[in-house]
């Protein structure tokens, strides 16, 4: 998962591949929630690990239910059978609204002591629908903030469950739900007819909520989309295992990633396309129906059990008007689609998208409007206008907190002018796909000049490593410690028996040439032998400095060392970075400080790591070192004609860091 504070998007040409998508967050909160209300133990498979699942976990346990999660699989046993809690509970419940609905609603209609509260958004998300048709059934709910929204207080009921119960359909499917999954809990002993007010909208979530009651022993009885009778001697029940489909919602990103990047680079752009493991076109959920609108603006769509396989077709797409009350959330990534159509776009009954984590009509044309695009919107539509070659301009792409608006403008590196996206926030993905820019580089493709590479060399211990690391983490970048590979490569040759002279040199570079050599974290691993602290001592650092004056060997890195430059770019440390390894880097830094300073650190590290050293010996060392580099004849050190000399003697870390990022963000320049 990104953590950084914005991820910088290169911009993408191709696409091909396989990705195996998390599990649906719709199917995952309902499963979960069922489970804890039946009787019996559930394991649950393929369950999405992600922010909101987590703060549904959480409100489980506290309510007493013996949850145990290993990987994707979830074991609940339920509460069916046995008493809830008495002593008051406050239940935190983040931005997650298909945690907050069901359970308040199945909360109220059993009865305690319960708070509800979330972050602030949260807040500002309506309720008050929900909370009229509980109260209208005789359940004891207070608002604790502002009328008709969370935080809510939970008291016990006074059930009248003689006539119909009604609720309000067309602010948010999710007050049904929740009421259909509450309610089995009260009709024990008759049965319970909700009427919905107004045209429902969202009707296959409320299609995934029957199907999945029925799952666990529930069958109610649909009238029309008016009219749900929950018979009388309900009860839930575990049906022993289950399975989540993975996300349709999130299928929508590599369905549109399908349609709108050629295919594959190695057979000139056409080929396979993208395969989606996990979800097919027989899925429950409605958001699957994506595929149909994305088949109309041109996508080249099969499917199978579980899988789908999405080529480019129509080209550039096509734009279309579509009524999206059906797919409300995938529709998100069609007003994307839209900026490659020959066309306008017009998506419209989808007012929704303004109660949801953010109003989405606005963060849409919005953040649309930044990357040169011209958009139109009303009460419930959006018009999104193609965006043609040359008017494609660098934006930052603001995501307010909303995982769809960060996912759906990724999607806009594949325009035509090639330039670069930056996402704020990334991480906001966690809602429901915490890898999702993983499963995105996995698959897309771009030409190696377009992934940007940051050069950072300079002597021994100026402390370029821990520079190149921090900054690496900063831009969630990958991170080449070009000296760990000499480091590895003299291990390995002192392994096989070799010298470390120009005798072996052939031998040495044609161990080199294959070093099974992986990176994990701060491990550096040789096949599967852990040799961190083997390469990291002052001898490993000697015997490195030998093998890396064999020309030979040098070459012989250059693959790998080139094999590092990976999407979304690379931070990439040592001598030559810059001179020959990556010539062409957008960014050089030269990291130097005083051989005193030097001594000084290096000490300090030594004496950390429980060896004795003395920093006389040690700066001797340092300096006698820095004479033999930068007069050696292969790769002496020296500054790229290019870099940027950053002196860090009286700096800390930090604000070498920063010094970085400044010059760096000053090259960037988004909008
Ligand atoms: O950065 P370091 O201390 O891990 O480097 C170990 C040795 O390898 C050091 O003598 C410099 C040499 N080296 C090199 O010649 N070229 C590189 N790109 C990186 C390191």
């Amino acid at each position: 998962m990104f953590s950084t504070a914005f991820l910088d998007l290169p911009p993408l040409q191709c696409a091909s591949g396989t990705v195996t998508l998390p599990g649906s967050k719709s199917i995952s909160n309902r499963v979960l929630l069922l489970s804890a209300l039946c009787q019996g133990t559930t394991v649950v498979h393929d369950l999405l690990d992600s922010d909101d699942t987590r703060v549904m976990l959480v409100a489980l346990r506290q309510l007493g239910c013996e949850v145990d999660v290993a990987g994707t699989t979830a074991t609940v046993t339920g509460l069916g059978g046995r008493a809830w809690p008495a002593e008051a509970i406050e239940f935190f419940m983040g931005n997650a609204g298909t945690a907050m609905r069901p359970l308040t609603a199945a909360l109220a209609v059993q009865g305690g002591d319960f708070t509800l509260k979330g972050v602030p958004r949260m807040h500002e998300r309506p309720i008050g629908d929900l909370v009229d048709a509980l109260r209208e059934l005789g359940c004891n709910i207070d608002y604790l903030g502002n009328a008709g929204f969370p935080p809510l207080r939970v008291r016990q009921p006074e059930l009248q469950l003689d006539k119909p119960i009604p609720v309000r359909g067309d602010v948010s499917s999710q007050f049904l739900t929740a009421l259909l999954m509450a309610l089995p809990l009260a009709a024990t002993d008759r049965a319970i007819t909700i009427e919905v007010i107004g045209e429902l909208i969202s009707k296959p979530y409320i299609a995934i909520t029957l199907n999945l009651l029925a799952r666990y022993g529930i069958a109610v009885e649909r009238q029309g989309w008016e009219r749900f009778v929950i018979p009388a001697g309900s009860r839930y029940q575990s049906p022993g295992t289950i399975h989540v489909e993975a996300d349709a919602s999130s299928a929508s990103y590599f369905i549109a990633l399908g349609a709108i990047a050629a295919g594959d680079p190695s057979k000139g752009g056409q080929g396979k396309g993208i395969r989606i493991q996990g979800v097919g076109a027989d899925s429950i959920q409605g958001d699957i129906r994506f595929m149909d609108a994305a088949a109309q603006m041109g996508a080249k769509i099969t499917s199978g059990p579980n899988w789908l396989e999405i080529q480019r077709g129509a080209w550039p797409l096509k734009g279309i008007t579509l009524d999206c009350n059906h797919i409300p959330d995938a529709a998100m990534t069609l007003a994307v689609m839209a900026l490659y159509a020959d066309g306008p776009t017009t998506l419209c009954n989808i007012a929704s998208w303004r109660v949801k984590e953010t109003d989405r009509i606005v963060a849409m044309a919005t953040e649309s409007r930044k990357l040169g695009a011209t958009v139109e919107e009303g009460p419930d539509w959006i018009t999104i206008h193609p965006l043609p070659e040359g008017k494609w301009q660098r934006a930052s792409i603001h995501t307010y907190d909303d995982h769809r608006v960060a996912m759906c403008f990724s999607l806009a590196v594949f325009n035509a002018d090639q330039v670069p996206v930056r996402i704020e926030d990334p991480q906001c993905v966690a809602k429901t796909f915490p890898d999702y820019f993983e499963a995105l580089f996995s698959v897309a493709h771009t030409a190696t000049q377009n992934i940007p590479v940051i050069c950072i060399d300079g002597p021994t211990a100026s402390g370029k490593g821990t520079l190149a690391s921090r900054v690496a983490a900063a831009l969630g970048y990958h991170y080449l410690d070009s000296g760990a590979l000499y480091r590895v490569t003299a291990h390995a040759a002192l392994q096989a028996s070799l010298t470390l002279e120009a005798a072996d040199e052939a031998a040495i570079a044609e161990l080199a040439r294959s070093l099974p050599v992986h990176f994990e974290g701060e491990q550096v691993l040789l096949g599967n032998v852990d040799v961190t602290d083997a390469i990291r001592s002052e001898q490993g650092g000697m015997n490195a400095s030998k093998v890396s004056v064999l020309p030979a060997v040098r070459e012989a890195l250059v693959e790998l060392q080139h094999s590092f430059q990976r999407l979304p770019g690379l931070l990439a440390d040592g001598r030559d970075m810059g001179t020959v390894i990556f010539p062409n880097a957008p960014l050089k830094v030269f990291l130097t400080a005083s051989a005193a300073e030097r001594a000084e650190r290096r000490h300090k590290q030594l004496i950390l790591k429980g060896f004795s050293a003395n920093i006389d010996a040690l700066r001797a060392d340092l300096e006698a070192r820095d004479a033999r580099d930068m007069s050696r004849s292969v790769a002496p050190l020296q500054p790229a004609q290019d870099a940027l000399q950053l002196d860090n003697s009286t700096l800390t870390i930090e604000a070498s860091v920063e010094q970085v990022m400044v010059w760096w963000q000053s090259r960037q320049v988004f909008g």
